[in-house]
């Protein structure tokens, strides 16, 4: 459920119609609802609060947005963060460093002393040299850093190859086999306190069944580490539920992914750990775009956005599906390609799609691009970095201006030897 509705025949986020914000702000705008992000934070929030003990740490990844991490900060979420400036990020929002957790498979020695200066409150490590890296700078700075062991539980995720990290080919944590061993050799280890198991076996899952199967292999995997007599009191389970993209597709609820949790983990006795992204974030935006113009086409109309493949990824990247809806529809429907201004065909956002009629100078939205949109923008074809703005009830605000071109360019520099 989301708050992005028709009033009177004009798409509204919240109570502000989408052509003021196209008006004052211009387009392409990825335009985010506040009362979505929150009641989205909240739905899962309450879903999980069966669970005895629950860290929340929101997947910074999906929407890094000061304004939206804020929101979070204030709903009780701690942050996943997998760089230095995703750490920053949400300190600046007022997450505190321990309810930080530090993921990803290439932290440098440089983000491992940020992170621990800094206070993070865990590292899940993805290797055996990158524990021993860790524990090492920990020592020398005095410090003991509070780790788990990422595991590959070698499970199909059944989504996406490239959003798939949890099969034996993906690059992402210790083969299940060794992962005892691995953990026995990091307790041992003075600047490190090995605390629990971390995965995440992939992104925007339809499924619960390979969540099910992964928790059951991890909840066997810690017993193990137990009985050799090491501790494991934190077991993370990673993000990874997926969202609806296609108007009618139904997927597992918070509620329904709460109660398989519950039932794989009621004798584990450890604080339950969960990394959500795009169920949090996936609904709570909007990109309002403008059409500019309609190309005729050998079989369909290419309708030409001014939103492209640099500002929204994902149909590029992952072939991925949103749904589009223009802002003031007149009732009547064509089948067309959509496609961005960018100087390569996959610069394509939908193919021979029934879509509403939209004319030149019509607004539209992409819809369910709250997570992994703006934060994976860039400039290519020297266009501009994308804003974006959030709604309020009937107030709107800029949260990332619009980064021109010239901005950019006047970051670089031509030495003096072309001069
Ligand atoms: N934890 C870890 C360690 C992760 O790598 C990820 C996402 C998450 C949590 C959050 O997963 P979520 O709950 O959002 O599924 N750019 C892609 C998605 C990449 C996901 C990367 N890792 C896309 O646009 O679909």
């Amino acid at each position: 459920m989301d708050h992005f509705e028709y009033r009177g025949g004009v798409l509204h986020a919240e109570d502000v119609p989408l052509p003021v914000i196209a008006a004052e702000v211009g387009t392409p705008v990825y335009v985010y609802s506040r009362a979505t992000l929150t009641r989205h934070a909240r739905v899962f929030r309450d879903a999980l609060s069966v669970l005895p003990k629950v860290h929340l740490a929101f997947a910074v990844k999906s929407n890094p947005n000061l304004a939206v991490l804020k929101v979070l900060a204030a709903e009780g979420y701690g942050a996943d963060v997998v760089s230095a400036g995703e750490l920053d990020r949400a300190l600046a929002a007022g997450i505190l460093a321990a309810e930080v957790v530090f993921s990803g498979v290439g932290k440098t020695a440089r983000e491992m002393r940020r992170a621990l200066e800094a206070g993070c409150g865990q590292f899940n490590l993805e290797s055996e040299e990158e524990g021993c890296e860790l524990a090492e700078i920990a020592h020398a700075m005095g410090l003991v850093a509070t780790a788990t062991l990422r595991i590959n539980p070698d499970v199909d995720a059944g989504t996406h190859e490239k959003i798939s990290t949890g099969k034996a080919e993906n690059k992402f944590g210790v083969p299940y086999d060794r992962a005892a061993g691995i953990y026995a050799r990091l307790a041992a280890l003075p600047g490190l306190a090995m605390r629990g198991i971390a995965l995440h076996i992939g992104s925007q899952l339809s499924s619960l069944d390979p969540l099910e199967a992964a928790f059951t292999k991890a909840g066997a995997l810690m017993r193990a580490i137990r009985a050799e007599g090491h501790s494991v009191t934190h077991m993370d389970l990673g993000g990874g539920v997926g969202v609806p993209y296609k108007a009618g597709e139904v997927f597992p609820q918070p509620a329904e992914y709460a109660a398989m949790v519950a039932r794989v983990t009621k004798d584990w006795d450890a604080t339950l750990m969960f990394e959500p992204g795009r169920v949090i974030t996936g609904n709570t935006g909007v990109l309002l775009t403008e059409v500019v113009r309609v190309k005729d086409g050998a079989v369909h109309p290419w309708v030409v956005v001014d939103a492209a493949m640099n500002d929204l990824a994902r149909p590029a990247m992952y072939d991925a599906w949103h749904d589009f809806a223009a802002v003031a529809p007149d009732g009547t429907r064509i089948t067309a390609n959509i496609v961005g201004p960018i100087c390569e065909s996959s610069d394509t956002f939908a193919k021979a799609r029934d879509i509403d009629t939209v004319r030149r100078g019509e607004l539209a939205v992409f819809r369910t691009a709250g997570a992994y949109g703006a934060t994976m923008a860039n400039t290519y074809n020297s266009r501009p970095m994308v804003p974006e703005v959030m709604v309020d009830g009937d107030k709107w605000a800029v949260v990332a201006d619009r980064i021109e071109p010239s901005t950019i360019l006047s970051a670089e520099r031509v030495p003096s030897w072309l001069e």
